[in-house]
């Protein structure tokens, strides 16, 4: 590999370690020291369920033992992390999941969309499937002074994986509490405060719907409170033909809803019943201690979760090629998973490991 630091040879009983590792019922990670390439060469074909990674950004740091981001120019920057990525899609299983979070580098002025030449690579060259791009918005940002510029307060956080017919996703697991419906003056109003009462009445007062769609739309407003009611439906939303605004386009060739408005007048959007699925913006502050354990570039614990949450099955395993500081494998071990944690800076390892060995599985 062409960074800026002398190879440093990986450890020599990496793979017996790796496949005693695997086999055994050890949940608190495993940490092995080296270059992420050199290292994942070792693990075998398909044994790992989740990656979760933030690889160092270009030129924006110099970690203890050096490494990836280095690079004097941004096609070696760029094929070097790709090589890890070629390393990352054989030791996922099928089913597997990478999650990348990576910022991006000025060079003269210009963003240099480092997150987006990578993303491409990997989905025409190496095959994987781009499922999500994630806004992570940090809320609260550094200072930044450029008088010709805004202030960056988000960073990307990619999810790809290997098979889009195959992958294991669990939505159930990400989802939020759903609101809770109450009882006001003998009536159920949803957790959003929807009664049923301002639909009636816009349904009894609209004049684009005629008799029947009007008595139809009533009962179907009745059905729907009576789903609410029996838990059935958490909330709803109801839209009548002529009033208030459409969730949709207008035109009948992109929208089945614009045709459903067409042909029967109305139409309900409805809340899931076991809650609402994050979006793809999260709002997470950074990490606070911006040099814990000696280490610049920690990232919050709450990035992990929904990753892992959502993609690493029950009892899976879980691996950080550029892990540092070990957060990734803490939120892994806090959900009971089993995590790899790979880091050229032994420094780093030492804190990862003393950090994992202070929490047990919550
Ligand atoms: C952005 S930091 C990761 C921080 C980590 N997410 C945490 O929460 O502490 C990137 C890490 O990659 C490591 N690194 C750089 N080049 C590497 C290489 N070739 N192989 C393995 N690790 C490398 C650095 O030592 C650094 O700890």
């Amino acid at each position: 590999m062409g960074h800026a630091t002398p190879h440093r040879e990986p450890q020599r009983d990496v793979s017996r370690r790796v496949a005693e590792y695997l086999g055994s019922a050890e949940r608190a990670p495993l940490f092995l020291e080296g270059d992420a390439a050199a290292v994942l060469a070792e693990i075998p074909d398909a044994s790992v369920d989740v990656v979760m990674t933030s690889p160092p950004y270009w030129g924006h740091r110099e970690y203890a033992a050096r490494g990836i981001g280095l690079e004097s120019d941004r096609d070696s920057y760029l094929a070097n992390l790709l090589s890890v990525c070629a390393e990352l899609h054989r030791v996922l299983r099928p089913t597997g999941s990478l999650w990348l979070n990576l910022g991006d580098t000025y060079r003269s002025k210009g963003l240099q969309l480092i997150p987006w030449r990578l993303a491409l690579a990997l989905v025409d060259d190496q095959g994987w499937v781009l499922r999500n791009h994630v806004v992570w918005n940090k809320v609260k940002g550094s200072p930044d002074n450029a008088r010709d510029k805004l202030r960056n307060l988000h960073e990307p956080v990619l999810h790809l994986v290997k098979d889009a017919a195959r992958f294991h996703y669990d939505v159930d697991a990400i989802r939020s509490a759903p609101g809770q419906t109450k009882v006001v003056k003998g009536r159920t109003v949803s957790a959003t405060g929807v009664s049923g009462v301002r639909y009636r009445r816009k349904i009894e007062l609209s004049t684009a719907l005629d008799e029947d769609e009007r008595a139809a739309a009533l009962e179907a407003l009745d059905a729907m409170l009576t789903a609410v009611e029996q838990g059935e439906v958490s909330d709803f939303r109801m839209v009548v033909r002529g009033s208030g605004r459409v969730t949709h386009s207008d035109s009948e060739r992109v929208s089945g809803r614009a045709k459903e408005l067409r042909d029967r007048g109305f139409y309900f959007l409805r809340y899931h019943p076991k809650g609402a699925k994050p979006s793809d913006v999260w709002e997470i502050m950074p990490e606070d201690t911006h040099n814990r354990d000696g280490h610049f570039a920690a990232y919050p614990q709450d990035l992990c979760r929904i990753p892992l949450l959502a993609t690493c099955p029950e009892g899976g395993t879980v691996l950080d090629p550029f892990c540092g500081t070990g957060t990734t494998n803490l939120v892994a071990r806090q959900l009971g998973l089993r995590s790899i944690g790979i880091d050229l800076a032994p420094e780093y390892l030492v804190a990862a490991a003393r950090r994992c060995a202070a929490t047990h599985e919550r």
